[in-house]
C-alpha cells in the first residue's frame, strides 16, 4: 500500500490518522502512518509546546502532523463584548435542567472550569501555528476552512505543507485557489464537523475538480483495507481517519483508570446506527455519538442550538461535567457511522496491520475478478 503522496511524507502506508491524543498520534506514526494531533483543546500554548516536545522523542525520527481549528473569524474577537452575556437565559436553563435530569454531578470543587471557546479562537490557533513550528513538524491541517494567507505562507516558508477539510467540491476548489495543498474530502459519515455528501459521491467528485493541482485524501467511514482500497480506487492519493482511533488502546485521553473510559465502552456497543448530525456540539453541523445527551436536544422543548462559537461557551462545562460523570449511556464525543465497527480496543499497530492485509486481500480479490 503506497502512493507517491505517502513517499513524499517518507511514511510506509497512505494513513493519515488525526486524533486528539499524542499517544495515540506518536503510536500512528511509529506504525508507519502520519499521526495528526488535534490542538484546539490546547488553551495553553506551553502545554502544547510541552506535548510537541514529547512527540518530537517519542515518535522515532517519524514524521507527524498538527491540526488546528481556524473557524471564520469570531466577530466579536479582539473587541470588549462578552461572549457570555450573548448566551439567553432559556439556553442556559436547558443545558442545567437536562444535566439534572440525566444525573450529571456538579464538577468537583477542585476542578478548574473550561473556558470552552480559546481553542476555536483565531489568536489562539495561530498561536497554535508559531508553536508547531518550531517543532519537527511535516503537516499543519485545518479544520473548518483555507487558513488565512499568511499562516499558509509561513508554513511554506519552513516547507511544510498545508492541508484543510472539504466537505464539498466548491470547498475544495477554494482551498487549492488559496495555496492548500493537500484537500481532505470528508463525506456526511465522518465524524465531527461534516457535510451533506457521502464519501462514495464526494471523493471521485473532489479528485477529478482539484486532482491535477492538489492531492487528494478521503475521509469519512474509512475503518478497513477494504475501505482504504476503494479511497484509492476512487483517486484519492491515501485516507486520512478520525473515528477508529478512539477505540486504540493508547486512547486514554479523559479516563484517568485503566481499562477502556466510559466514552469508549459507549462507543464498543454503538453501531452505525447510532450517530446524529447536529449543530449542539459546537454551533455548526457535526456527527456525534447519539446518546441522551444528544436525544435530549432534539426533544420539543429543546431550544436551538446557538451559533458559534456561543454554543461551544454554553455547553462547555456539560461537557466537563460529563466527562467526569463516567456514565456510558451520557456521552457528549464526536463519532462517525464507522462506530458500528469499532468492537474492541487493540493497540494502534495492530489496527494498522489490519488495514494493511485488509488492503492487500481487497487487491488480491480484484485482481481475481480481472
Ligand atoms: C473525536 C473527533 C474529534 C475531531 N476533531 C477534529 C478537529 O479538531 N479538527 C479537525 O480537522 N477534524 C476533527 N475531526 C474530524 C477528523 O479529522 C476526520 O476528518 C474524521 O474523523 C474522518 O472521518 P471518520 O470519523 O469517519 O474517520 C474530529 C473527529 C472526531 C471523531
Amino acid at each position: 500500500m503506497q502512493t507517491s503522496l505517502g513517499r513524499k511524507f517518507g511514511i510506509d502506508y497512505p494513513i493519515f490518522g488525526f486524533t486528539p491524543s499524542e499517544h495515540v498520534a506518536a503510536a500512528i506514526s511509529r506504525a508507519g502512518g502520519l499521526g495528526v494531533l488535534g490542538c484546539v483543546r490546547f488553551n495553553d500554548a506551553e502545554e502544547l509546546d510541552a506535548v510537541l516536545t514529547w512527540m518530537d522523542e517519542n515518535t522515532d525520527g517519524k514524521p507527524y502532523g498538527v491540526d488546528i481549528v481556524m473557524p471564520a473569524k469570531v466577530p466579536t474577537e479582539g473587541t470588549a463584548v462578552d461572549l457570555d452575556k450573548l448566551i439567553p437565559a432559556e439556553h442556559r436553563a436547558f443545558v442545567d435542567r437536562t444535566l439534572a435530569e440525566l444525573g450529571v454531578p456538579p464538577l468537583s470543587d477542585d476542578v478548574e472550569q473550561a473556558s470552552g471557546v480559546l481553542g476555536w479562537l483565531h489568536s489562539v490557533a495561530r498561536s497554535h501555528v508559531d508553536i508547531a513550528l518550531g517543532h519537527r513538524i511535516s503537516l499543519i491541517a485545518n479544520a473548518l476552512g483555507s487558513p488565512p494567507k499568511d499562516v499558509i505562507d509561513l508554513a511554506h516558508e519552513k516547507g511544510v505543507p498545508v492541508a484543510a477539510l472539504a466537505g464539498a467540491v466548491e470547498h475544495a476548489r477554494r482551498h487549492v485557489e488559496n495555496g492548500v495543498d493537500i484537500v481532505i474530502a470528508q463525506g456526511y459519515e465522518a465524524g465531527g464537523h461534516t457535510g451533506e455528501v457521502a464519501s462514495m459521491v464526494l471523493w471521485p467528485e473532489i479528485v477529478d475538480a482539484v486532482g491535477d493541482s492538489a492531492s487528494v485524501l478521503a475521509a469519512g467511514g474509512v475503518g478497513s483495507g477494504r475501505q482504504v482500497a476503494a479511497a484509492l480506487a476512487l483517486g484519492a492519493d491515501g485516507v486520512w481517519m478520525g473515528s477508529y482511533w478512539l477505540t486504540a488502546a493508547e486512547y486514554k485521553l479523559g479516563s484517568a483508570a485503566d481499562g477502556p473510559s466510559s466514552i469508549q465502552r459507549a462507543l464498543l456497543g454503538a453501531t452505525s446506527s447510532d450517530t446524529v448530525r447536529s449543530r449542539i456540539y459546537s454551533g455548526k453541523p457535526a456527527r456525534l455519538l447519539k446518546t441522551k445527551w444528544t436525544e435530549a436536544w432534539s426533544r420539543p422543548d429543546a431550544p436551538s442550538p446557538l451559533p458559534m462559537p456561543l454554543q461551544n461557551i454554553l455547553v462547555s462545562e456539560a461537557h466537563q461535567r460529563i466527562s467526569a460523570a463516567n456514565d456510558p449511556e451520557v456521552v457528549a464525543m464526536p463519532v462517525g457511522q464507522v462506530v458500528g465497527r469499532m468492537n474492541d480496543i487493540r493497540p494502534v499497530a495492530d489496527i494498522m496491520n489490519e488495514l494493511v492485509t485488509g488492503y492487500d486481500q481487497a487487491v488480491d480479490r480484484l485482481n481475481e475478478a480481472r
